[in-house]
């Protein structure tokens, strides 16, 4: 009797279910959001393709020109040191802890087409075409922080649109008045602390030390300025190219007699930049790699 009526109360919830079900089935259900560029294997494709082909270029036979006994880094980055950082960044370089460690800032990559076809473009210019950058990235105000070219840059920008900018930090200062030109060769003749204060003069004279080194040390931004093209193809061509053209740079901006060291002192335990903090910079350069090279573009400006 009772397992009777239970059948029945059994039976007559299946039957609802199933129509229930069927119901459902007949309505239309909502479309679903696709991603309209799927990707499912670790990572970001884009990335995954650009890291591929790094390390495809990477893995090439290397083809360096033997350095003079002794010439350390007189004459640029020589093939030996060249040679081990490489075989670094081949074996040792952890791509997937370092591109994470990249990853947790926001990236932006932003073609300014304009900005190839104008010729003169000054600082002010570049200050204008940042802002309107940054507004673009949906910022209204934003710090700043300036190095070479960019100091310049930033402190038009902090200067021009203050409303804009919360701070700024510099790691170049100069102060290029024609009052200070003529202080700092006047200062060569006058005795110590007259003009230039007693501490200092070492710093900065005799100027010839000064003018030799800058002669020295600026052939890159001669060859930049007026021939990026050329320069530009090898350094996208080739990771070691750039590796190479950026790890020089590395040696001598740290300290002028690093040139004098084998390995231009790039591989020793005090250098201040580890090799994977510079690996890490010259991907960041490979990756935004346009035509002409980053390294080339920030000097055609004038
Ligand atoms: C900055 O903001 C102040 C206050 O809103 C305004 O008076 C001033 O004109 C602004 N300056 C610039 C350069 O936009
Ligand atoms: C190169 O390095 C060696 C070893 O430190 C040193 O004896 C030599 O003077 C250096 N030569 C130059 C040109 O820097």
């Amino acid at each position: 009797m009772l397992m009777g009526w239970l059948n029945k109360v059994v039976v007559g919830l299946m039957v609802v279910l199933i129509a229930y079900k069927l119901s459902k089935m007949n309505k239309e259900p909502p479309l679903p959001t696709l991603d309209p560029n799927p990707w499912w294997a670790p990572g970001e494709p884009q990335q995954e393709d650009e890291v591929d082909d790094l390390k495809a270029r990477l893995a090439l036979p290397l083809r360096l020109t033997p350095g003079l006994e002794d010439a350390n880094f007189t004459y640029g980055i020589n093939a030996d040191t060249l040679h081990t950082i490489v075989q670094y960044w081949r074996k040792k370089y952890d791509w997937n802890k370092r591109q994470t460690r990249l990853n947790t800032y926001p990236h932006f990559k932003y073609v300014l087409t304009t900005l190839l076809t104008l010729i003169s473009f000054g600082q002010l210019e570049v200050a204008q075409v940042f802002l309107k950058l940054m507004k673009r990235l949906g910022y209204k105000q934003f710090y700043l922080q300036g190095g070479d070219w960019g100091s310049l840059i930033a402190s038009n920008m902090a200067t021009m649109y203050p409303n804009n900018t919360l701070g700024v930090h510099l790691n170049m200062i100069s102060v290029r008045t024609n009052a200070v030109s003529l202080k700092m060769i006047l200062g060569a003749y006058l005795p110590a602390g007259v003009l230039v204060a007693k501490e200092d003069q070492d710093k900065i004279y005799p100027l010839s030390n000064l003018y030799s080194m800058i002669l020295r040390e600026s052939g890159y931004a001669h060859l930049q300025a007026t021939k990026p093209d050329t320069i530009g193809a090898a350094l996208n061509q080739s990771p070691v190219s750039l590796a190479a053209y950026i790890l020089e740079k590395f040696s001598s901006w740290t300290h002028r007699d690093n040139l004098h060291q084998p390995d231009g002192s790039l591989l020793q335990q005090h250098f201040p930049i580890s090799l994977d903090a510079m690996l890490d910079n010259i991907c960041i350069y490979w990756y935004g790699s346009p035509v002409p090279s980053p390294p080339a573009s920030g000097f055609t400006l004038r």
